[in-house]
């Protein structure tokens, strides 16, 4: 086995970033030499401690692409452009997309971990949740080979900061805990070896509204002791602006505004965004009532030639059905937090006056 510092580097020319996508497609095999691509050419960057969440409704390829970055898409997934550009914990620069199968081995885990959409059922039901974190450690040893005690007692520790009783969870078999408790323990076992990238999808669907409170608040906590830095994708705006230092909107496959969560609450520029924020209960501001989007999302064979929401967009113009928009950037800001839009009306002062319609 070759050292980690043998792994594969690129130049280091970025700014900092722990993250730098860059122009990824990220899609799944239908035939032998043919594809279709569920997220197109998403290229963002994220710095170290900070917090993004991508939201945009079901089918925009928002779990496509976390499984894309961290190379964890099923067999029939296929990256077939753009660079994951990853600063590792010893500062060599890797493009994820390119690692070898062992270096990707130790790539995970170590680096970054994910906890996946519908987690709560990723626990093998018949080992109790101490195997679970013994073949995690077990499997990502380099070198000196700890005992089975000092495993465990390093596992009760991350499960004490995740709040949950190590007494009681360790040896349960994952049957025996409630939802949020194999949320939690799932999230300590992502940390176990303290990742500097944490990717969760949907990290509380499917629980009660207290026990969401709960974990958010944990995560936050966390995030400020361990100082790991977090993309989550989530359906759910009130999490994104809670947790969030910055939103990414998709939709369509194509990230088409990216902002802090102020400029994505405050001031959208993508008539997608601001719809996506109306159709629900305010996230911000007073009280109103929710305007439901009518229609859907392209499906992926059929994404029209222009902007890919011009169909259902109320301000749409004669040339977006045409033109596809180039993401923008519209307030240029470092450490990847300029405000970026893809939308042709983006700059349009008609459009985005002071209480111009949405
Ligand atoms: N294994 C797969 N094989 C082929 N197509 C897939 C596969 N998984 C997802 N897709 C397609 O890729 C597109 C994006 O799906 P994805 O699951 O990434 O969306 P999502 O934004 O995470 O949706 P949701 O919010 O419902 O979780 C969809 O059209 C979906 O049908
Ligand atoms: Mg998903």
């Amino acid at each position: 086995m070759s050292p980690v510092n043998d792994l594969p580097a690129t130049p280091d020319t970025d700014d900092g970033a722990l993250l730098s996508v860059r122009g990824i497609d990220v899609g799944y095999r239908t035939g032998r030499k043919s594809h279709v691509i569920a997220a197109h050419e998403v290229s963002f960057d994220l710095h170290p401690g900070q917090s993004m969440a991508l939201v945009g409704e079901s089918g925009c390829g928002k779990t496509t692409l976390g499984l894309g970055l961290l190379r964890l898409l099923p067999r029939t997934g296929v990256i077939p452009r753009g660079q994951i550009l990853f600063r590792r914990k010893d500062g060599v620069r890797v493009d994820v997309r390119t690692l070898e199968k062992e270096e990707l081995r130790r790539f995970r885990w170590n680096e970054a971990a994910m906890v996946f959409q519908g987690a709560m059922n990723a626990f093998n039901p018949v080992l109790r949740v101490q195997d679970h974190f013994l073949d995690t450690f077990r499997a990502h040893e380099n070198g000196r080979r700890r005992s089975r005690k000092e495993i465990l007692e390093h596992s009760a520790e991350l499960l004490e900061m995740v709040r949950l009783d190590p007494a009681r969870v360790l040896t349960a078999f994952p049957h025996e805990l409630s939802g949020g408790m194999r949320q939690r323990s799932l999230i300590a076992l992502a940390l176990a070896l303290k990742p500097q990238l944490l990717i969760l999808d949907e990290p509380t669907t499917a629980l009660d509204l207290l026990t969401q409170r709960s974990i958010v608040e944990r995560l936050t906590e966390l995030r400020e002791q361990l100082s790991f830095s977090m993309l989550f994708i989530t359906h759910d705006l009130g999490l994104a602006a809670e947790l969030a230092d910055r939103v990414g909107t998709m939709y369509a496959g194509r990230l088409i505004e990216t902002g802090t969560t102020r400029d994505i609450f405050h001031r959208a520029r993508h008539p997608y965004t601001s719809a996506l924020i109306d159709s629900v209960l305010p996230v911000v501001g007073d009280l109103r009532v929710p305007t439901p989007l009518p229609g859907g999302p392209p499906g992926l064979h059929t994404l029209p030639e222009g902007c890919p929401f011009a169909p259902r967009c109320a301000h749409a113009l004669t040339d977006c059905a045409t033109t596809r928009p180039a993401l923008d950037v519209l307030t240029p800001r470092d450490r990847g937090l300029s405000h970026t839009a893809a939308c042709l009306r983006s700059t349009d002062s008609e459009l985005h006056a002071e209480g111009a319609p949405r």
